[in-house]
């Protein structure tokens, strides 16, 4: 497949309108989510970030620390970042955690499928739930889903992801419709392979798994990722189309569902 040069990113300083903007964003200490921590901020958005551990953040951003997998652990986020905020008008649903099952679908214990819709079905809907209604009283707010392209196109090792996901973005599209006549905007982002921590952690696990070198797993995969941009993306470039659907420039789009992926979605 034809390498294409890097593409240069977009300019961080373009006015997104978001000038104020009360922001969370969770997973905001890693990968997409740091980017779309850095875009907001950049934008001028008051941002809260939520992950389970201490990390760096920009400053003037206030890190929560919490397990969103949890309820009491979403309720703790809801209320941390609320009282710091004084209220919301972004919530970037970003943390997410593809728990595989390399032995293939009917391998996938009890656990396996609970593992993967507590991290990106039930912590989605359960802080959704405490603070989407702060949104719609005030008439107006942005909901942003990070999804995944697994969920129109699942892997044989990662069906229990899949399903959640897939689950996921019919959830936003039923919680886009409720909101609408509301003026709060809900949507999905569905990235394809972003070079985060979390795909190194998959190409190690891979490595671990069948004793070959790391080095040759991580060419194959290149070689493998049939994307007509010919590479895997970038977080600033998902962080990018997640900050645009969160900002008024969005301001018709709802209830949609958009790959981040570099083409490589093989369907319509
Ligand atoms: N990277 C890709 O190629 C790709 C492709 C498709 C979809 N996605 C989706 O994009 C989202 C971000 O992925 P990523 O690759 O950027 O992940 P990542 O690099 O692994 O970062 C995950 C972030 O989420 C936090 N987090 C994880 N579990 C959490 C929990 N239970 N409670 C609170 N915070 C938690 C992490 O911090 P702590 O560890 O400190 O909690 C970290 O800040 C996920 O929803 C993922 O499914 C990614």
């Amino acid at each position: 497949m034809p390498s294409a040069d890097p593409t240069p990113l977009a300019d961080p300083s373009a006015d997104l309108g978001l000038h104020g903007a009360r922001a969370v964003v969770t997973g905001g200490t890693r990968g997409v989510g740091a980017a779309t921590v850095r875009r907001l901020t950049a934008a001028g958005a008051h941002v809260v970030a939520v992950a389970r551990n201490q990390a760096p953040v920009p400053t003037g951003v206030r890190l929560v620390t919490a397990d969103l997998t949890t309820a009491d652990g979403v309720a703790a986020a809801a209320m941390a970042a609320l009282d710091h905020l004084g209220g919301i008008d972004v919530l970037v649903d970003n943390a997410g955690r593809n728990t595989q099952v390399p032995d293939g679908v009917l391998a996938a214990t009890d656990d396996d499928w609970q593992a993967n819709l507590d991290a990106n079905l039930l912590s989605v809907v359960r802080l959704d739930r405490a603070l989407v209604p702060h949104m719609t009283a005030q008439g107006h707010g942005a909901v942003v889903h990070v999804s995944s392209n697994a969920a129109r196109y699942p892997q044989p090792n990662g069906a229990p992801y899949a399903a959640a996901k897939a689950a996921l973005n019919a959830y936003s599209k039923s919680l886009a419709l409720a909101c609408g006549p509301h003026g709060v905007r809900v949507t999905a982002v569905m990235p394809g392979v972003i070079e985060t921590d979390a795909v190194e952690a998959s190409l190690r696990q891979a490595a671990e798994r069948t004793g070959r070198d790391l080095e040759a797993i991580r060419k194959e995969f290149h070689q493998r990722l049939a994307a007509p941009l010919g590479r895997p993306g970038q977080p600033e470039e998902a962080a990018e189309l997640i900050a645009f659907l969160a900002s008024p420039r969005a301001s018709y789009l709802t209830g949609i569902a958009v790959s981040v992926d570099g083409g490589i979605l093989p369907t319509l």
